[in-house]
């Protein structure tokens, strides 16, 4: 049928060469550039792992400090960015406005950035990098009803973030380290992830030569599927519909049941046939978070431990290797810290923005080709319009 590779969710098929992200979904292997994930999470931060992402190398402390000072100084938004955001009802789901503040900074940055341009697009990064967890804070408090939260200079990259989430406008800082440097690995460990849904889906969108902000929006999109970077939602919705320990095997029969479209949310992965790297790291993490919040005895954490031990143990589980992936452990890391489950996804944006950016940028640095994929077609054969 036709001349074309047939290759559904493209299973087979590599749209195309990146020196980024190398995963090895058999052996558990994450790289960035060649670091392992684990490595980076103990010995990096975010914001370098962002500089990796993009440069190719680890910075030097004075690359480093310079593109922290960079950050720093593209964080803050325009009172456009504001004045959209205001015009939402409270209760609009913040993936679908985070879509929208992407939209905002297309708007603002349009005419300025030539993405012919090394140097723009390289500026393009920096911007969304630093403006990603502050558009994410004000679409919180927006929610809630609360003034936003202007960015504190001395504050770091996930410090900021918590501080714009959840400090008072006006009010000096509150930040606990523990849950800081927890949000610093969650960004972390989301940073990139080679070709996912979402990543192809801004480098399709940036083969047409589209503004950057707005492919970051597709990307936005893309990952708000259940699928994807809604999982860790997904997981939280399970959990409470689950409701009580004595529930969990009635949970396990339906994800088993052939005739249930059930399936337990927070396991399973397309790539990781083995254990993620990066849920072992969550997994250590939610164990910090939980024991300095002090509520590892919550009833909705003690669900989620033992169904991850029941499914872990399950044969049908093992058989398909199906391990706990890492929206499992973040979603129960961002429910501790009080985060509200609507957000989770926006968490994920911000933590993938600069994979995101690092793979167009990498497209657009080399020659490439606009994403055009064929079809077969299974629709009627010519006929004439009735007479
Ligand atoms: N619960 C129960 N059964 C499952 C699950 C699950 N979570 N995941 C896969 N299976 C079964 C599936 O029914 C199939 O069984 P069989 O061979 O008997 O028909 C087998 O395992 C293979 O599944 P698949 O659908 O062919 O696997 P896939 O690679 O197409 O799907 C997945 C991967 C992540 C979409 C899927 O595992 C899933 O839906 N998981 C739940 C949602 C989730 O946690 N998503 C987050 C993904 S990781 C975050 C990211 O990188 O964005």
């Amino acid at each position: 049928k036709g001349v074309f590779t047939f290759d559904p969710g493209f299973m087979s098929t590599a749209s195309t060469e990146s020196a980024i992200t190398y995963i090895d979904g058999g052996a558990g292997m994450l790289l960035h550039r060649g670091y392992p994930i684990d490595q980076l999470a103990e010995h990096s931060d975010h914001l370098e792992t962002c500089y990796l992402l993009l440069n190719g190398e680890l910075p030097t402390d004075e690359q480093k400090a310079a593109f922290v000072e960079d950050i720093k100084a593209e964080i803050a938004v325009s009172d456009s960015s504001a004045a959209v955001l205001d015009g939402f009802p409270a209760d609009s789901h913040p993936m679908a406005v985070m879509v929208s503040l992407l939209g905002t900074l297309a708007a603002e940055f349009h005419e300025s950035t030539n993405i012919e341009d090394e140097a723009d697009r390289y500026k393009a990064a920096i911007r969304v990098i630093a403006k990603i967890p502050t558009l994410s804070a004000m679409t919180y408090k927006h929610s809630v009803g609360e003034a936003y939260v202007k960015p504190e200079p001395g504050l770091s990259y996930a410090e900021n973030f918590l501080h714009m989430m959840y400090g008072t406008a006006g009010e000096a800082p509150k930040v606990n380290p523990v849950l800081a440097k927890a949000m610093d690995v969650i960004f972390l460990l989301h940073a990139d992830h080679e070709q996912n849904a979402s990543t192809s889906t801004v480098r399709l969108a940036g083969s047409t030569g589209a503004n950057p902000y707005a492919c970051i929006a597709s990307g936005i999109s893309a990952l708000w599927g259940p699928a994807h970077g809604g999982a860790n939602e997904a997981v939280l919705t399970m959990l409470n519909e689950i409701g009580d320990e004595s529930r969990i095997e009635e949970f396990i029969a339906k994800a088993k049941d052939k005739n249930d479209p059930f399936r337990l949310m927070g396991f399973g992965h397309r790539v990781y046939k083995n254990f993620d790297p990066r849920s072992r790291v969550m997994r250590k993490i939610c164990d910090e978070v939980l024991a300095d919040l002090g509520v590892e005895n919550d009833p909705l954490f003690k669900i989620a431990r033992r169904l991850e031990k029941i499914a872990l143990e399950d044969q049908y589980f093992i058989d398909r290797k199906l391990y706990p992936n890492v929206d499992f452990y973040s979603g129960i890391i961002l429910k501790a810290i009080g985060i509200p489950t609507s957000m989770f996804t926006v968490i994920f944006a911000l933590g993938r923005t600069p994979g995101w950016i690092a793979h167009w940028n990498e497209m657009l640095s080399n020659p490439y080709k606009i994403g055009r994929p064929r079809q077969l077609y299974t629709g009627s054969v010519k006929r004439d319009y009735p007479a």
